[in-house]
């Protein structure tokens, strides 16, 4: 299987974990278009989207599925999105599509979180992506300066303005050996709306695609 036929398999197999007449979240990046696109097909089943994005708003409407503001909504059973990296423990990097802020709100609503990925993104520890981490204008300074103390490479991604109207910073070269630990701390300093780490909150299940077909992996 290619990359984007593993992505399409993991989308269509997510699809199980939604369930009939309520509202599911749905994340954003090219394996939640995939998701969004096979919701398409049962769109009649369920209750309408909460959306982590402005794009994944955008795209679920365009396929006529109600979408929702999180504060409409009073329960969320389950949560899909696809991650940057993605370890053993189902905890995560996200962000590369800049959405990490709203993701994770989204994420902490839902009960149940079900991380789609091709085979490439399951790593055995977090890092080599670099950490995306969202952070108020005018604390651009402060925030690097921070995150280089910790150990990490901190670059302003260039050009890029969040669905919140704020920045982001990639983080390379972080030694991230407690993900748990190290997403508390950056949270700390102050002017970081959130980080790309998601391992207070990991995925409850993740639908691995691989050239054997899709396998769904739980915490080890
Ligand atoms: C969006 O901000 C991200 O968290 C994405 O979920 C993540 O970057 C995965 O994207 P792809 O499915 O495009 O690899």
């Amino acid at each position: 299987m290619t990359q984007d036929e593993m992505k399409k398999a993991v989308a269509h197999a997510a699809l199980a974990h939604v369930v009939d007449g309520k509202i599911v979240g749905v994340g954003t990046g090219s394996t939640a278009n995939c998701f969004i696109d096979a919701l398409a097909a049962i769109k009649h089943r369920i209750g309408g989207a909460v959306a982590s994005s402005e794009a994944t708003r955008q795209r679920l409407a365009s396929h006529g599925i109600a979408v929702f503001d999180l504060d409409e909504v009073e329960e969320l059973p389950v949560y899909v999105d696809g991650a940057d990296e993605i370890n053993a423990a189902m905890q995560m990097i996200k962000g590369g599509g800049g959405a990490l802020t709203r993701e994770k709100i989204v994420a902490a609503v839902a009960r149940k979180f079900v991380c789609i990925a091709d085979g490439s993104k399951l790593v055995p520890v977090l890092g080599r992506f670099p950490l995306p981490v969202e952070v108020i204008p005018m604390a651009l300074g402060h925030v690097r300066r921070e995150l280089a103390k910790i150990g990490g490479t901190p670059l302003r991604r260039a050009g890029f303005v969040t669905d919140n109207g704020n920045l982001i910073v990639d983080v390379g070269g972080l030694p991230i050996a407690d993900p748990v630990e190290l997403e508390t701390r950056i949270n700390q300093i102050v002017g970081v709306v959130t980080n790309g780490l998601f391992a207070c909150r990991p995925a409850d299940v993740c639908l691995l695609g691989t050239a054997d077909g899709v396998r769904t992996l739980t915490a080890a």
